[in-house]
């Protein structure tokens, strides 16, 4: 649900496939991911629901704080520039439930 993921936070969830993804709020706008860097492919977090920098500004990857745009998962600083996540096509309904589309 949208309510459950406030301006600027991020949260993790489990797909009915066993992937983790994480979904995240910016300017009213959700965007949603694979919880796995390009870089060495390893999950993002090191705290839960931490996907996030310190400034809120940037998604971060907490092994080596590579930094990603929020709106297009692109790579803008770290040992993976230029790569990207990958990204997960949903649905917001008016109801505030979000859908996974694939
Ligand atoms: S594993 Fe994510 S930046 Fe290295």
């Amino acid at each position: 649900m949208t309510e459950d993921i406030p301006e600027r936070e991020a949260r993790s969830y489990e797909t009915s496939q066993g992937d983790t993804i994480f979904i995240t709020q910016r300017d009213g706008g959700f965007f949603a991911y694979q919880n796995i860097c390009p870089h060495l492919q390893v999950e993002l977090e090191f705290l839960e629901n931490q996907f996030l920098d310190q400034d809120q500004e940037f998604i971060q990857c907490s092994t080596h704080g590579a930094l990603f745009n929020v709106e297009t998962g692109e790579c803008i600083s770290g040992p993976c520039l230029g790569d990207f996540l990958t990204k997960i096509e949903i649905q917001v309904h008016s109801d505030g439930g979000i859908y996974l589309t694939e």
